[in-house]
């Protein structure tokens, strides 16, 4: 019998303390939780982790206390029965020692937890910041909406054209010089981004057939040096009205009509003599200021009128390109520019404002 066996006691009260000394710093958690310091969950995670190695050296397989265990069996029989009881008594204060901190950990990490995955209703909600429309958006949809209640189809059709559809149908056969002031920027496959809106006259005869009445609002490119009245892309709004007794009355009404609704009913139109090769006669469509009422002010640049776009009667030759026999139907077509009609609505000194996305810029349209 070693000496340990024959005198086991010390060997308990050595675990003992090395328990009491290694628990020290977890006995502020044990007992009365009211005064225990309060914790974040990874504190109370970090402690938790720690305990359970205190009780693995502590009372595991490999512990004192466990040899302890071993030993009472080997004890004389005289004192195994207070020995054992000594043996247990130690190993139920480790336990619930142990028990008491675990349970202060767990709840600490559950209290934790359930408040970070609180929802505080009381916190003001984030409005998201909503997009608002482009102002040539803006201005597109009025001119839709003057023209759909005059009872026009509203069409919308390819950028990329053949030079049948930008020019030769639209009478501007190869080598005629109306290209040049609409030359425009080419696919390396021969295609033309077209240069006006014009190209759906076509489509949407060949489309409808005849009697037609449409508008085709689009993006259209020429090679023009960037200004603050040009820009290499721009906006345009075509229309279109063919059918039988078509003159140039119902065009210079239609005109004037829209006019009126954009800008107020006191709006005056003029007509200027010029040239297109798809329309015969043509003319340049301008109205009277907006803003001082044709007596000259900044926005009309002193001159009282303002540009709107070209027009004219429908070329029987365009008629004919699109199927349409002229003998039977007239019609008449207008293009107005909308990039230079908005640019004058909102008093913006150049056009380009409306294409560099500077959000400053555009908030100012909400
Ligand atoms: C035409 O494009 C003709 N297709 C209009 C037309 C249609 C006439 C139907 C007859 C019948 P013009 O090249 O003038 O016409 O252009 C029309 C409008 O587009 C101009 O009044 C102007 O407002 C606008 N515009 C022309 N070039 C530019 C540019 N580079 N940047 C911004 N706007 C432009």
């Amino acid at each position: 019998m070693t000496e340990s066996e024959r005198d086991p006691a010390p060997q308990v009260e050595a675990a003992r303390k090395a328990f009491e000394s290694d628990f020290e710093r977890f006995a502020r958690f044990a007992g009365d939780s009211a005064g225990h310091p309060r914790l974040s969950l990874k504190e109370a995670e970090d402690e938790l982790r720690s305990l359970a190695e205190l009780r693995t050296r502590h009372s595991g397989k490999k512990s004192a206390l466990a040899s302890c265990k071993k030993v009472i069996g080997r004890v004389a029989p005289e004192e195994r029965a207070s020995f054992g009881q000594l043996v247990q008594q130690t190993e139920s204060r480790i336990v619930q020692a142990l028990e008491e901190v675990e349970a202060f950990l767990k709840d600490c990490i559950e209290t934790a937890r359930t408040e970070s995955e609180s929802l505080d209703v009381t916190i003001p909600g984030r409005r998201p910041r909503a997009g608002h429309l482009h102002p040539i958006t803006l201005m597109r949809q009025r001119i839709e909406d003057i023209f759909v209640s005059l009872g026009y189809a509203v069409e919308d059709d390819r950028e990329i054209e053949t030079d049948f559809y930008n020019f030769d149908a639209l009478n501007i056969s190869e080598g005629h010089p109306a290209r040049d002031p609409q030359d425009t920027f080419y696919t390396t496959d021969g295609f033309a981004l077209r240069s006006q809106t014009s190209t759906v006259q076509i489509h949407a005869m060949q489309r409808r057939g005849a009697p037609v009445r449409m508008i085709a609002p689009g993006r259209v490119f020429r090679r023009d040096t960037p200004d603050p009245t040009h820009n290499p892309m721009f906006y345009q709004v075509e229309g279109l009205c063919v059918d039988r007794g078509i003159t140039m009355a119902h065009l210079k009404g239609t005109l004037a009509e829209f006019v009126h609704r954009l800008f107020g009913p006191e709006t005056k139109t003029r007509f200027r003599p010029s040239y297109f090769p798809f329309t015969e006669p043509s003319a340049e469509v301008d109205y009277s200021c907006f803003n001082c009422g044709g007596d000259g002010c900044r926005i009309c640049k002193w001159c009282g009128w303002i540009e709107l776009g070209g027009s004219g009667m429908v070329h029987p030759n365009v008629l004919r390109a699109a199927n349409v026999d002229p003998e039977q139907f007239t019609g008449f077509a207008f293009g107005l520019g909308i990039d230079r009609t908005c640019a004058r609505i909102y008093e913006l000194d150049d056009i380009r404002l409306l294409f560099e996305n500077d959000v400053r810029f555009l908030e100012q349209f909400r």
